[in-house]
C-alpha cells in the first residue's frame, strides 16, 4: 500500500532552515518516495521562497486567510514537491520565520494557524488539480492546529503529530479562539485549553491518530515532568499511540567522500581528515593543536548545555586541546563563547553567525564534536560528526544516547564504541567525558578504529522511512 501525504512545517531545506526541524521535513520526501509514498510539504511562502520554486503554479486561492488574501503555489525543489502559502499580510516579513530580532512576531499563532488551516482544506477538498493527501503530517506547534481542524471540521483524514522540540509550544490567550477558527467546544481539557491557554501543540498531541517523536529514548523521556515540559501527562495518556522514530541524515548532502566544501577522504583513508584540519586553524587563526580539536556547531541556547561548555572545556584546554565554535543564539550564552575566545586566544576560535558551508569545513576538521545539551530530541550534529570522523562527545540525553555508543571498557574491548557519553548534564562531567576524550586521542590506534566505526555506521534515513510508511500504512487500514 501507498499513498499522499502533506508534510505541514515552518521550516523546510533548502529553502529555510533555523534548525534540525528543517534538515528532516527536507529529507523526507526522498527518503518515502521509494516506498511508494508520495508526500508535498506545505510551508509559508516566506520573502525568496516562490522564486526558489521550478515549474510553479497557482493550486488554490481563498480571498480571505486569517484577515488577507492567500493562495497556495505549487513547486519543485531539490527533487520533491513543495506547496507554499503565499499570504503578504502573515509571511511577507525582514526577519526570520518567527521573529524580525527584537522578538517573537506576535501574530505567530495566527501565522501558523493558517498554515494549518490551509492543511486540514486542501485534505478535505484536494487542490485545484485534484491532488488530496491519504494523510496530514503536522511537525511541531506550527503544524499543530492541523489535525485540531481536521478533527473539528470531522474532515475524515487521519493524522500524525510529530514532536521535534516540546519547549516551544504554540500559545496563545485563550480569547484568540474565535480569531483562530477554533470551535468553543474545542477550549476544553481534551481539546486545545492548556493551563487557561490555548496551545497548538497540545491540540495536535490530543487530536492526531498517531503521535510520534524523533528518538526512541525521547519518546521516553516526553512522558516525564523533567523532559515533558508540562505535556507529559498529555503524552503519557496518549502512549498507546506514541513512538520514536530515530531521524537521519541526508547521506548525499553530508558525504566526507564527495562534500564539495571540503577536502574529500574516506573511513579507509582517513589521513586526508588532517589536510581539513590544518586549514580549520588556519581559517580560525589558531596555532598548532597538540591534542584534539573539538568542535560546537549549535544554536547558543539553554537547550544546548552552552551554560556548561566554559567550565567544561577549561582544563581540556589547558592539557593542549583546541575549539572552533559556529553559532548564534541567546545573547548571554553568545557573550559566553566571547569570553571564552578571549581567555584562550590562539586555542579557542569563534564564529558567531549561521554558515552551512562552514559547518561542513568543521565537521571535516574537527576531531570531535561536542554536543552538552540538556535534552535532545534526537541531535543531528552527533550524527554529522560521526560520518565525518569527528567523535561526538555527547549528553546521555534523548536521541544523542540513542546515536552514540559511549566509550567504556566493555564496549572499547567489543569494538564497539564511537564517542563519549557523559552523564548528568554539568560542568564536571562534560570535563570528565572530555578527559576520557583526550586519553582516546592519544592511543591513535583505537582512535583511528573508532573514528572509522563513527564513519560506516549506518546513519541514513532507510530503516526510519520504513516505520514512517508503516505508520501510515496502519492509519489508512484504521
Ligand atoms: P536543533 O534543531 O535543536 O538546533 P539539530 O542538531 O537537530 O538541533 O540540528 C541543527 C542543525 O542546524 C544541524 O544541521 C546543524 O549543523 C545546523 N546548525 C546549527 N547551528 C548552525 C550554524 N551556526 N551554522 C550552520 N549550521 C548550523
Ligand atoms: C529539534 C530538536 C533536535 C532534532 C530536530 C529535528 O530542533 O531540538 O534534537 O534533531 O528537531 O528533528
Amino acid at each position: 500500500m501507498a499513498g499522499r501525504v502533506l508534510s505541514v512545517a515552518s521550516e523546510c531545506v533548502p529553502l529555510v532552515k533555523t534548525g534540525g526541524l528543517a534538515d528532516v521535513v527536507g529529507a523526507l520526501p526522498g527518503a518515502l518516495a521509494p516506498l511508494g509514498w508520495q508526500m508535498r510539504v506545505l510551508l509559508p511562502a516566506y520573502p525568496g521562497v516562490l522564486a526558489k520554486l521550478a515549474r510553479a503554479r497557482e493550486v488554490w486561492a481563498a480571498n480571505d486567510l486569517f484577515g488577507g488574501p492567500a493562495r497556495v503555489v505549487l513547486g519543485e525543489v531539490a527533487g520533491f514537491e513543495v506547496l507554499a502559502l503565499d499570504a503578504a499580510h502573515l509571511f511577507a516579513r525582514l526577519g526570520g520565520p518567527y521573529s524580525d530580532g527584537s522578538g517573537d512576531f506576535r501574530d505567530n499563532p495566527e501565522r501558523f494557524a493558517a498554515l494549518s488551516w490551509v492543511a486540514a482544506e486542501l485534505a478535505r477538498v484536494g487542490d485545484g488539480e485534484g491532488w488530496r493527501p491519504d494523510i496530514v503530517h503536522a511537525h511541531d506547534w506550527q503544524g499543530g492546529f492541523a489535525p485540531a481542524y481536521l478533527r473539528y471540521g470531522e474532515v475524515g483524514v487521519p493524522s500524525v503529530m510529530t514532536v521535534h522540540n516540546i519547549a516551544f509550544q504554540g500559545i496563545a490567550g485563550a480569547e484568540r479562539l474565535g480569531a483562530l477558527r477554533l470551535p468553543a467546544a474545542a477550549f476544553s481539557p481534551d481539546g486545545v485549553e492548556y493551563w487557561g491557554n490555548i496551545s497548538a501543540l497540545k491540540a495536535g498531541l490530543v487530536a492526531a491518530d498517531a503521535i510520534t517523536t524523533v528518538s526512541p529514548r525521547y519518546a521516553d523521556e516526553l512522558m516525564r515532568p523533567e523532559f515533558g515540559l508540562g505535556l507529559e501527562g498529555v503524552i503519557a495518556a496518549r502512549a498507546g499511540v506514541v513512538q520514536g522514530i530515530l531521524n537521519g541524515i541526508d547521506d548525499a548532502l553530508w558525504n566526507p567522500e564527495a562534500d564539495p566544501a571540503i577536502v574529500p577522504y574516506s573511513a579507509r583513508a582517513i589521513a586526508g581528515k588532517a589536510r581539513n584540519r590544518a586549514r580549520l586553524l588556519a581559517e580560525f587563526g589558531l596555532g598548532e593543536v597538540a591534542g584534539p580539536l573539538a568542535i560546537l556547531v549549535s544554536r547558543l541556547t539553554h537547550q544546548k548545555g552552552i551554560d556548561l561548555v566554559p567550565e567544561g572545556v577549561a582544563a581540556f584546554l589547558d592539557h593542549g586541546a583546541g575549539l572552533c565554535v559556529l553559532g548564534a543564539g541567546e545573547p548571554w550564552a553568545e557573550a559566553a563563547m566571547r569570553a571564552l575566545g578571549a581567555r584562550y586566544p590562539g586555542r579557542v576560535g569563534l564564529r558567531i553567525g549561521y554558515d552551512e558551508a562552514l559547518s561542513h569545513r568543521m565537521f571535516a576538521g574537527g576531531d570531535a564534536v561536542l554536543v552538552p545539551s540538556r535534552f535532545e530530541p534526537c541531535g543531528l550534529t552527533q550524527m554529522m560528526g560521526l560520518r565525518y570522523g569527528a567523535v561526538p562527545v555527547v549528553a546521555a540525553v534523548g536521541g544523542l544516547a540513542d546515536t552514540v555508543i559511549g566509550a567504556s571498557p566493555a564496549s572499547l574491548a567489543a569494538g564497539a564504541a564511537t564517542g563519549v557519553v557523559f552523564h548528568p548534564v554539568d560542568a564536571l562531567a562534560l570535563a570528565q567525558g572530555l578527559r576520557k576524550l583526550a586519553t582516546l586521542y592519544a592511543d591513535r590506534a583505537q582512535w583511528g578504529a573508532m573514528q572509522r566505526r563513527g564513519m560506516k555506521a549506518d546513519l541514513g534515513w532507510g530503516a526510519s522511512a520504513a516505520r514512517y510508511a508503516a505508520l501510515y500504512e496502519g492509519l489508512l487500514r484504521g
